[in-house]
């Protein structure tokens, strides 16, 4: 009988033989590599890492196409050893596709879906009110009100908690995130995962800090869990629960709940903070960056928003229609410099065929979202800054949303309304009261400085000078 003949993997670099491709690939940045590739080789690159399969996309188009369209073959998430060690194999974006997935992805769709999203705003709204009291009180500690901020809106909404100044919640929960952040890149997980004996090595063996770090993060992770899950309980034991994620959702089980259930709604409430917290904070990190780099686009929101709002208040979901421009900014923050610049890695959970290419079973299928916000027909002269990209002549936004930057298919990004209103009150309230600008030297001079970014899942701007000073002393 005639064999069958199996389709050419899609192109891509040459593999060192048992490695893979590493040659080229800045570990710290390996979405600029796969952006190379992506001229050289095409939409659809093949790579590989210690034998595992790696399709990178690098069009919207072939991510639509595959992620979207075929969802039902590419919304499983890559097995990586590193997450549970680490303690996050609760965690609903981490996780494989399946039956614990879904419990967890409709509590998130009950308390986050874009109806229910909107009883938030009130909150979303006071909470920027306090960021603005923050920065006017201490402008040059901006970094710590914006996460402050990003922390805040999250815990209100999962826990109905409080967060107070230096919370010690809040501060356990950042620390255990930046490791997580730093350390659970597929890369690294990829060399676990071919060299499984690596997990048995003890941590003070040498090149283990990983797993050092890793005891660390579980041990972060199990009062993460707990602590705020615990207040809920106790003030619905109280009678004084208001409603939130959690609280909502221990009433929709009413008498009836199992160990599963609320195991269910701790571990999404838990996954929440993390989700909502470092990509709202690393956000706003990167518009202010924007702001102090082009200054041209302050003076035209300040404009439009000293004609719609006034100077004696701050902007208020209801001007939203009339502030486009505002939402302009906000979708060219999402897309000059995307803090996912590889999103959330998914995986095939069968052998496919896309445009004559064969797509392994079990592959990591990697979105270079990077790629995409920088391609140069779609966006001429990517590095500038220019909200004017989603404006038509008339001034109103146009249709691309930028919904990249919140990933694809089933595994979008389930607090996206969520997040975008968090991020529009925040930005529309700074653009209103503050002026960012680059810092003046003792000389006199402006201090130009080049840009600089993190590392790792998710990036940020490193620590640049810069000025931030209030044009409104008040503002109710
Ligand atoms: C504010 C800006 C935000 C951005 C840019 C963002 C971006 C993303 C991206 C790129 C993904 C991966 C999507 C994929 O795999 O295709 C994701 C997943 C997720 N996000 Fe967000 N996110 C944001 C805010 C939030 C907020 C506020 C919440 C919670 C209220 C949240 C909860 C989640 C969850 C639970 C997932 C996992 C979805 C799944 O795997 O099924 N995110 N997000």
């Amino acid at each position: 009988m005639e064999k069958r003949k199996v389709p050419p993997l899609p192109p891509g670099p040459l593999p060192i033989p048992l490695i893979g491709n590493i040659r080229g690939v800045d570990i710290n940045a390996p979405w600029l590599a796969y952006t190379e590739w992506g001229k050289q080789y095409g939409d659809i690159v093949y790579s590989s890492l210690f034998g595992q399969h790696i399709i990178v996309i690098n069009s919207e188009k072939v991510a639509i196409e595959l992620l979207e369209k075929r969802s039902y073959n590419y919304s499983d998430r890559p097995d990586l050893p590193t997450n549970a060690l680490f303690g996050f194999g609760f965690n609903t974006i981490l996780m494989r596709y399946g039956a614990r997935w879904r419990r967890q992805r409709g509590i998130f769709h009950q308390a986050f879906r874009a109806e229910a999203a909107l009883c938030y705003r009130p909150m979303q709204r006071r909470k920027a009110e306090q960021l603005i009291r923050d920065m006017l009180d201490a402008p040059e500690k901006f970094l710590n009100h914006v996460h402050v901020f990003s922390s805040s809106v999250i815990m209100s909404a999962s826990y109905d908690y409080e967060t107070k100044h230096d919370d010690p919640l809040v501060k356990l929960i950042g620390k255990s995130l930046r490791l997580a952040v730093q350390e659970l890149r597929p890369e690294v997980a990829t060399v676990f995962n071919a060299f499984p004996i690596l997990l048995r090595l003890p941590a003070w063996f040498p090149g283990m800090s990983l797993k050092k770090k890793a005891i660390q993060s579980r041990e972060w992770l199990g009062e993460w869990m707990h602590d705020p899950f615990q207040y809920v309980l106790e003030r619905t034991a109280e009678g004084k629960a208001q409603s939130s994620m959690v609280s909502n959702a221990l009433r929709r089980i009413g008498g009836k709940e199992t160990s599963d259930e609320i195991t269910t709604i701790k571990e999404s409430a838990a996954t929440a903070f993390g989700a909502a917290s470092e990509t709202t904070d690393l956000i706003l990190q990167v518009f202010i960056l924007a702001m102090v780099l082009f200054p041209e686009v302050q003076v035209k929101a300040r404009t439009l928003i000293d004609a719609v709002v006034g100077a004696s208040r701050l902007p208020t979901f209801e001007d939203r229609s009339s502030l486009q421009y505002i939402d302009a900014i906000l979708r060219e923050t999402l897309r000059w410099h995307p803090i996912l610049p590889l999103s959330i890695p998914h995986a095939s959970v069968d052998s496919d065929v896309y445009e004559g290419y064969y797509i392994p079973k079990g592959a990591v299928v990697v979105p270079n979202v990077w790629a995409m916000s920088q391609n140069e027909q779609k966006y001429p002269n990517p590095s500038q800054f220019s909200p004017e990209r989603f404006l038509d002549a008339d001034g109103n936004l146009n249709d691309d949303t930028v919904n990249m930057a919140f990933g694809f298919g089933r595994r979008i990004c389930v607090g996206r309304h969520f997040g975008d209103a968090s991020l529009w009150i925040a930005i529309s309230s700074l653009l209103t009261v503050f002026t960012f600008s680059k810092r003046i030297g003792a000389d006199g001079e402006v201090i130009d400085f080049e840009p600089r970014w993190s590392s790792g899942i998710a990036i940020h701007p490193l620590p640049y000078p810069c000025s931030i000073t209030p044009r409104l002393r008040k503002v109710t």
